[in-house]
């Protein structure tokens, strides 16, 4: 089939502002968007700028919007989209470096604002066995751990993009996998964090963040109960 594509191009220390390049190509339907974009940077323009590493939907570096939706390049196939004509732009809010790739250091900088990692200062067990927990205890937080950091859910984020210093919804969820871990005790810090301005109370329920998800994380229901969690005092 023959496809049309738009890409966002611009490179700021030789661009005064950005512009679009237009491409056509020949691709099988079942190719991924990443597939093309490879093909037009070896055969058509060497200079196209976009991350990618992994190519299988693992390592969250190839989150892109296309025809005004942000995926993950490697996951959505030319036929998914319904359309001859494909327009490519970098995810929103964040500053672009160049073409399709954005600095996501200050989406890092909320997520480490959150503390990400597990908080026990307890001697570990004394048989030497790591911190045990129920089949049940692992339920609670499972559908959190499925972050990939993509940023997906962030940069669709109408919050965020009304104000970056929103720490967003991949901050809230990567808090979430530890508030609610049965083997941590910083939750309650977590909570203070969240509970402040430019925490959980910037989420409106917009559910752009859950849509936009290509680990299919139940987003909302998370900052939801990260808001209860605050409201209550107590973990459910
Ligand atoms: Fe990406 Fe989903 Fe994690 Fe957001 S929650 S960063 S969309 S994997
Ligand atoms: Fe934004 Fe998701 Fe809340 S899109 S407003 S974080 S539900
Ligand atoms: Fe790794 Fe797409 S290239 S997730």
């Amino acid at each position: 089939m023959h496809y049309k594509l738009k890409i966002f191009r611009f490179h700021p220390e030789q661009d005064a502002r950005p512009h679009y390049q237009h491409f056509e190509l020949d691709a099988d339907p079942t190719e991924r968007v990443l597939d093309v974009l490879e093909q037009i940077r070896g055969e058509q323009d060497g200079t196209l700028a976009f991350r990618r590493s992994c190519a299988h939907g693992v390592c969250g570096s190839d989150a892109m919007r296309i025809n005004g939706r942000n995926y993950l390049a490697c996951k959505v196939l030319l036929r998914d989209l319904n359309a001859a004509e494909i327009t490519i732009e970098p995810i929103l809010g964040l500053r672009v470096v160049k073409d399709l790739i954005v600095d996501m250091e200050p989406f890092f900088d909320h997520y480490k604002s959150v503390l990400p990692y597990l908080i026990n200062d307890d001697p570990l067990p004394a048989d030497g066995r790591e911190r045990l927990q129920s089949p049940e205890d692992r339920e609670r937080f499972d559908d959190t751990t499925k972050c990939i950091l993509c940023a997906a859910c962030t940069t669709s984020c109408p919050s965020f993009w009304a104000n970056g210093e929103y720490v967003g919804p991949a901050a809230i969820v990567n808090a979430h996998r530890f508030i609610y871990d049965s083997r941590d005790q910083g939750a309650e810090k977590r909570l203070e964090i969240l509970n402040e301005q430019m925490g959980v109370w910037r989420c409106r329920t917009a559910f752009n963040c859950t849509e936009a998800c290509p680990r299919e994380i139940k987003i909302t229901q998370a900052i939801a109960e990260v808001k209860r969690a605050i409201h209550t005092g107590k973990l459910e």
